[in-house]
Parts: C-alpha cells; structure tokens; sequence
C-alpha cells in the first residue's frame, strides 16, 4: 500500500474524511503513515489518536527559517517512506527544499476555485467579490501560492441568503467528498502531470 502523510494546522475535517474514506475502503491500496501538525493544539491531532494514527508536533517556531523547518519536514517524511504528502489546512508555504522532495506527490485543497482567489481566506475573499459560484480545488503543488496543476474542482453556488459562515460550511462539505476522490485516483495511479494539466486515466 501507498504511504501518506497529512499534514494539519488545525480542525483537520478534511484529514477525517480521508481517515473515514480509508477505514470504509473507499480509498484502497493506501494507508495513513503519520500526521503531522505544527501547531501543539490542532484538534486534528485529536482525530489522529482516535483512530490509532501517529501524530507528530513539529512546531515551525523552532526553526530559525522556513528552509530550515521544510528540511526537518522532508527528513520527518522520509523516514517514514512518505508516498504522498496530504496538506489539509495546513496553513504554511513550503519552500522548494520540500516541493523538490515530493515532485508530483503533494497535493493541496484550497477553498476556491482556482486560480480565482488564491491565498488567505479564499471564502470570504469570493464572498466579498461578489462572485455567484466558488467552490475548491485539489491540487498538486508547485513553487507558487495554489498554482500547481489542478487535480479536481467541484463548484459550489454564492446564494443571496449566504453569509461568509453558510458558504463556509458549503465548501467545506464540497472539499471532504473532493479530496477523497483525489487521494483515491492517486493511490489507483490513475493521475499523470503533464506540463500544467493533470490526466485522469481509466
Ligand atoms: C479547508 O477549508 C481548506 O480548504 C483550507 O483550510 C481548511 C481546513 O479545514 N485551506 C486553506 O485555506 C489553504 N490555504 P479542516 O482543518 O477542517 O480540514
């Protein structure tokens, strides 16, 4: 089986739902090796206890740089024979000390769909904007912020009745059935990068 790694911030909702994915053998061939938080008080490292997954604190503060804490990372994940790097909130830019690590091998889930409002607080930035539809996006990363190559998008409408909480919540429960189909075509080995586009094989 693949070895994946999820790596959190916070909530880690989205971490549950391919926890559950797996547990139910909707994801098959894959097994989740370790999470890894940086922050001691994510409530994902909660979820990780739960089901028997080991958790590791690796708290950015420790680090004098972001080259430094991404080398930390990369050597963390390499012991562990890491297949696939999950980021699910994780709410840190990687520096290319961990993107040439994992070529083709780290996805992101960013709550918008891309490239339409990258960065912090996606939600409230397309709420804001204006805009009838958002949604979110898995995909790969690269050295930009949400720019790497897009694996999976699912739409979610802006109704006249949402606040920035009700959307929220929308996108979220868009984002658990999302990811999980993501990881699931991955560990299938049903996704090839080419250039920016990623191919979906039968
Ligand atoms: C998700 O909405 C995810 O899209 C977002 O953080 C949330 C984590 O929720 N990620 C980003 O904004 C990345 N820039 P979760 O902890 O409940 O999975």
């Amino acid at each position: 089986p693949l070895k994946l790694a999820v790596l959190v911030s916070g909530n880690g909702s989205n971490f549950q739902a391919i926890v559950d994915a797996i547990e139910a053998g909707r994801i098959i061939n894959a097994s989740i090796v370790c999470l890894i938080s940086n922050k001691a008080d994510a409530f994902a490292l909660e979820r990780a206890k739960k089901h028997n997954i080991s958790s590791i604190v690796l708290d950015h503060k420790g680090y004098p740089n972001r080259q430094a804490y991404d080398a930390a990372l990369v050597e963390l994940l390499r012991q562990h024979e890491v297949d696939l790097v999950i980021l699910a909130g994780f709410m840190r830019l990687l520096s290319p000390t961990m993107i040439d690590a994992f070529p083709n091998a780290i996805m992101n889930i960013h709550p918008a769909l891309l490239p339409a409002f990258p960065g912090l607080d996606a939600q409230q930035q397309a709420f804001d904007y204006g805009a009838r539809y958002t949604g979110c996006t898995v995909h790969f990363v690269d050295k930009g912020t949400d720019t790497g190559p897009i694996i999976l998008q699912s739409v979610v409408p802006i109704l006249g009745s949402d606040t920035v909480e009700s959307l929220t919540q929308r996108i979220h429960g868009e984002e658990h059935r999302t990811y999980v189909e993501a990881v699931r075509l991955f560990c299938a080995g049903r996704l090839k990068v080419e250039g920016r586009k990623v191919i979906i094989s039968e």
